[in-house]
């Protein structure tokens, strides 16, 4: 049976309450917290670090997934990893030496992904596809919540299950950017199976009533 995961990000939150907006999509299935690292460098907007993450660490026992938009940043994980993290992505744009990357989160204890923009083509990641614990596939280009789903994405996921399924069959593949409860079931039928959405969830009056939303929406394509 597949098993689909629910990712809220906590991106589009509101920061005066985030332990109590983190409780709500707990309450609500939530199976992991998103957290989105960005350096005004990478992307054109700056976010959170460590500090963030611990208090996030603080609110709940959920893992949580820290998305790393940063360059270099290999400098940081150990930071995010003691701060909390039990997932850490790092972009292929970013990430010179990417083996080395990986390895070293694992070494860390956290489960290792690598991230790939719409328009990275699926080869740059292939070398490293035996290795990863999970591939987070971006379907807006990164920087801002509440952007529009590139349907070009869709194939790509097709693509990248194909290639997994041969080379790392347990891998999953996880998508963010711009995926509403519309969306949702296209974007698992290609072959994804974890789930950031940040505006589709705190965007709403009741983020703990959409997270349910979105779980048994999931949980109907998983029977
Ligand atoms: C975008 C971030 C996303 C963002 C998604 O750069 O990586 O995680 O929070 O937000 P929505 O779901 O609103 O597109
Ligand atoms: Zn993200």
């Amino acid at each position: 049976m597949k098993t689909f995961k629910l990712a809220p990000s906590i991106l589009s939150a509101d920061f005066t309450k985030l332990g109590e907006e983190i409780a709500s999509v707990e309450r609500g299935g939530a199976d992991i917290i998103h957290i989105d690292v960005m350096d005004g460098h990478f992307v054109p907007n700056i976010t959170v670090g460590p500090l963030v993450v611990e208090a996030a660490r603080a609110s709940t026992n959920l893992p949580l997934d820290v998305h790393l938009m940063i360059e270099h940043p290999g400098l940081y994980i150990e930071s995010f990893v003691k701060a909390g993290a039990n997932m850490i992505s790092v972009h292929i744009e970013t990430t010179t030496h990417l083996e080395r990357t990986i390895a070293a989160i694992k070494a860390l204890g956290a489960q290792a992904g690598v991230v790939l923009n719409p328009a990275t083509p699926l080869n740059s990641a292939e070398e490293i596809v035996p290795i990863v614990d999970f591939i987070l596939l971006m379907s807006v280009n990164p920087g801002f919540a509440a952007q529009k789903f590139i349907p070009l994405v869709l194939d790509k996921i097709r693509r990248l299950r194909a290639i997994l399924d041969a080379r790392n069959p347990n891998c999953p593949i996880e998508v963010d950017g711009g995926i509403s409860l519309q969306k949702v079931a296209e974007v698992a039928r290609a072959g994804a199976s974890i789930f950031v959405a940040g505006s589709a969830i705190f965007g709403t009056p009741d983020p703990e009533g959409t997270t349910r939303a979105f779980k048994e929406t999931l949980s109907r394509l998983m029977s």
